[in-house]
């Protein structure tokens, strides 16, 4: 499929890959000489060296380094993931250079979601950004930093869309928009790979988590999903298609059943659609012990069933358990499972690890011994620079009531807030190898902003939440949450006596990361009852309230927008969070963010996203008729719509300009607006293009995002944006599934968000 965007996507350099030659070494990197390579070398492997190569594993209490050695040893082991330093690796890497027959080597995977050592904001955060320079820095960067730790894989993008804010894992998605994730996704693929994954400092990425994991019903992690082939095919696969065109090597399977398969047990999400419809050559790796999950599932008898059923499904590589080691052998001594089908999935390991460029060098990404460096979380090796500034671009304004932001460097400054001054949470989850006493909290980045302007007070105000079990189940398996022992009215004491002693109050509240992560998800969107106690008692002192999120999901803020004069969404910011805040806070940078999810005004309204049907009775909020679609006791829109986001600016809009009235068969028509700065200060944002198609052979959305573009524009400056829209963006797959663009008229929506637009329309011929 072709994507409509009229946002470059060429890849910046943000580090020019001075080592990123050519491969040195005898094998060519091509498809080619791959083939004709791992040909010759399957006929040299045993059944058990094949069976070896499809095992992925992680150093930890099930597997000390000691079994490892004898697994490397025996070639019982294809890859590791979770050693992240050099001297680890290459331990292991020398251990198969040294011990097994055949020197096939590793390779060393991680979850590289939003940096390595330097933390970037999480990716929905960056997909606020809408910059797609930014996100290639971001995967620049991330595959530098993780190839220089001697990784060759990362466990991303995740390409997820979701609708469901109550899904904790939404935080490393790019929101609710299948285009929108789509050129997210694949920027990051071309970012992180570069030039060829074999590169001393790209990684291959590995795509997940296939398919529409995002779509778990309740918004509850693993559950099950069940949509229609129309839904998944135009809402929910493009994403991960574009990953794959875009060149990702692997792709890994997502933990949830599909309309009652589970995908790890899916040959025809596994086989018919990547590898036939797609032609995917690359490697497909099951989830965190998925395959033993599929007697969970209730679809294998036993383990030695569900080995059969996963690898004649077509996972080529288990991720975390013993099964395929164990049983793979007996099967295909039994005949249950041909050694035809265990040299394809071989094959498909063998291919990225030559692809990898480690057949030529092992050690390719660790360098010669006693290169390693001395201290692996040495500040020289953070990106703090590039980290600030792509914080900033991805931070949405939300409120602005009577232009209390930007605020003065002068005065008092109360800052107050359970996550002010949280180095841990302002990483966000899944943060690599990151190092939270490396991370800039608010409270540090403000007090750097103010040094001898402004007197800069501080009180913590209450603990992320009191309610013990939250707190045990955010601590279960690390010390992540610390809480403060004084009272609870102790804490909002101290507070409302700072607040009465400033001019402004900034809070800085929302969830701590581990609320928003794998297997956290949740019933309530609003805050936690302590910070919304805080909320009031702060309101009551009068003062101006700036509030400050950091959190990961759209939240449920509809009482607490009212009490807020001004309300900045910071997501988690990552390593340089606090000073891009305070970047933000006190005008030094003008807020250009736009939201990638549209926040509910309650968790009734879940799903709730722009792009729905219409029904045959929609509700008119002029005209209200009882028997329409609608709540009676709630609005149906947003709190704050897709797309949404302000500026310290104001943009005026032009009416759109069409080059023509109608689109030829296969031809292109052109849709312009003028976007002036109409405001005093200078300011970027996103121009959004939506299509409605109006009489379709199937009910079609009331508004899609096909193309968008962040321009910077100085006050009183104007630019004319044109959108090309071609016959790509009218597809659609029918009621018998076929992908077709029908004749008729199509609606151009423009807007700086998706619910207020300037309109058009053409005729499709
Ligand atoms: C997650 C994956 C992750 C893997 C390895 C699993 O629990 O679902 O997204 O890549 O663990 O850490």
């Amino acid at each position: 499929m072709k994507w409509i965007c009229s946002v470059s996507l060429a890849v910046t350099l943000a580090i020019q890959p001075a080592f990123a030659d050519d491969l040195i070494g005898p094998h060519q990197l091509t498809p080619q000489a791959r083939d004709a390579f791992v040909t010759d070398l399957l006929k040299k492997m045993t059944l058990d060296e094949k069976i070896g190569q499809l095992r992925l594993i992680s150093v930890g209490p099930e597997n000390p380094k000691s079994a490892i050695r004898d697994m490397i040893h025996q070639g019982q082991v294809g890859a590791i993931f979770n050693t992240v330093t050099r001297h680890d690796i290459r331990e292991m890497q020398d251990q198969v250079m040294q011990l097994s027959r055949l020197k096939i080597p590793l390779f060393f995977a991680y979850d590289v979601i939003h940096g390595q050592r330097t933390q970037f904001p999480i990716p929905l955060a960056l997909a606020s950004s809408w910059d797609t320079d930014a996100i290639a820095t971001v995967g620049r960067i991330a595959a530098y930093e993780a190839a220089d730790d001697g990784l060759n894989m990362t466990w991303a993008p995740m390409v997820d869309v979701t609708r469901e804010p109550r899904w904790g894992r939404g935080s490393e998605g790019f929101g609710e928009d299948t285009y929108l994730t789509s050129v997210m996704g694949r920027t990051m693929v071309q970012a992180m790979q570069g030039k060829s994954p074999a590169d001393r400092y790209s990684v291959m990425t590995s795509v997940k988590h296939f398919a529409a994991y995002g779509a778990v019903e309740g918004g509850r992690d693993y559950n099950t999903v069940d949509m229609s082939s129309q839904r998944l095919f135009q809402d929910y696969l493009p994403p991960y298609k574009a990953a794959l065109d875009a060149g990702s090597g692997g792709v890994m399977v997502a933990l949830n059943s599909l309309n009652g398969v589970p995908a790890s047990a899916d040959s025809w999400l596994l086989k018919d659609v990547l590898r036939d419809d797609w032609g995917f050559k690359g490697i497909t790796i099951s989830d965190h012990g998925a395959i033993k999950e599929l007697l969970k599932h209730g679809v294998a008898s036993d383990p030695e069933d569900a080995v059969r059923i996963a690898l004649k499904s077509g996972i080529d590589m288990s991720m975390s358990d013993e099964y395929y080691s164990k049983y793979l052998p007996g099967l295909v001594k039994k005949g249950a499972v041909s050694e035809k089908e265990i040299d394809d999935a071989a094959r498909h390991v063998l291919n990225v690890k030559y692809d990898m460029g480690l057949f030529n060098d092992p050690y390719s990404h660790l360098g010669p011994v006693g290169s390693d460096p001395a201290d692996t979380n040495a500040e020289s090796r953070l990106h703090r620079a590039e980290a600030r500034d792509v914080a900033r671009k991805s931070m949405v304004l939300l409120k602005n009531r009577l232009e209390t932001l930007p605020l003065k460097k002068s005065g008092t400054v109360a800052l107050i807030g359970p996550l002010a001054d949280s180095q841990i949470d302002i990483m966000g989850s899944w943060s690599a190898a990151g190092v939270a006493a490396q991370s800039v909290t608010l409270l540090q980045g403000m007090k750097n902003a103010t040094a001898d302007k402004a007197t800069l007070l501080y009180a913590k105000g209450a603990n992320v939440t009191d309610d013990k079990g939250i707190q045990d189940f955010i601590n279960l398996y690390e010390k992540a949450m610390t809480v403060d022992t004084r009272s609870p009215q102790q804490m909002l004491d101290e507070a409302v006596a700072t607040a009465k002693k400033a001019d402004v109050v900034v809070l800085a509240i929302g969830e701590a990361r581990g609320m928003a992560h794998e297997a956290s998800s949740r019933s309530d969107l609003t805050l936690p009852q302590s910070q919304l106690k805080l909320i009031d008692a702060l309101k009551a002192t009068g003062k101006p309230l700036v509030m400050v999120l950091m959190n990961a999901r759209a939240l449920t803020l509809t009482h607490t927008t009212q009490q807020a004069d001004a309300m900045l969404e910071s997501w988690y910011s990552g390593t340089e969070g606090g000073n891009a805040i305070a970047d933000v806070l006190f005008g030094d940078y003008n807020p250009s963010g736009k939201l990638p999810m549209s926040f509910p005004r309650s968790v009734g309204q879940i799903p709730i996203y722009y792009n729905h049907l219409n029904s045959g009775r929609p509700y008119n909020f002029e005209h209200p008729n009882k028997y329409t679609s609608h709540y009676f006791d709630e609005a149906n829109g947003p709190l704050f719509p897709f797309g949404y986001g302000l500026s310290y600016t104001q943009f005026t809009l032009s009416p759109v300009k069409m080059s023509a009235a109608t689109m030829p068969r296969n031809g292109t028509v052109n849709a312009s607006v003028t976007v002036t700065n109409s405001g005093k200060r200078d300011g970027a944002t996103v121009v959004q293009l939506y299509l409605r198609d109006q009489v379709a052979s199937i009910s079609r959305p009331v508004k899609e995002l096909k193309g968008f573009k962040r321009i910077m524009l100085k006050a009183g400056e104007s630019q004319t944006v044109t959108f090309p829209i071609d016959v790509s963006a009218l597809k659609f797959w029918n009621a018998k599934m076929q992908q077709v663009a029908e004749p008729g008229k199509f609606s151009v929506m423009i807007g700086l968000d998706s619910a207020r637009t300037v309109d058009a329309e053409f005729e499709y011929l």
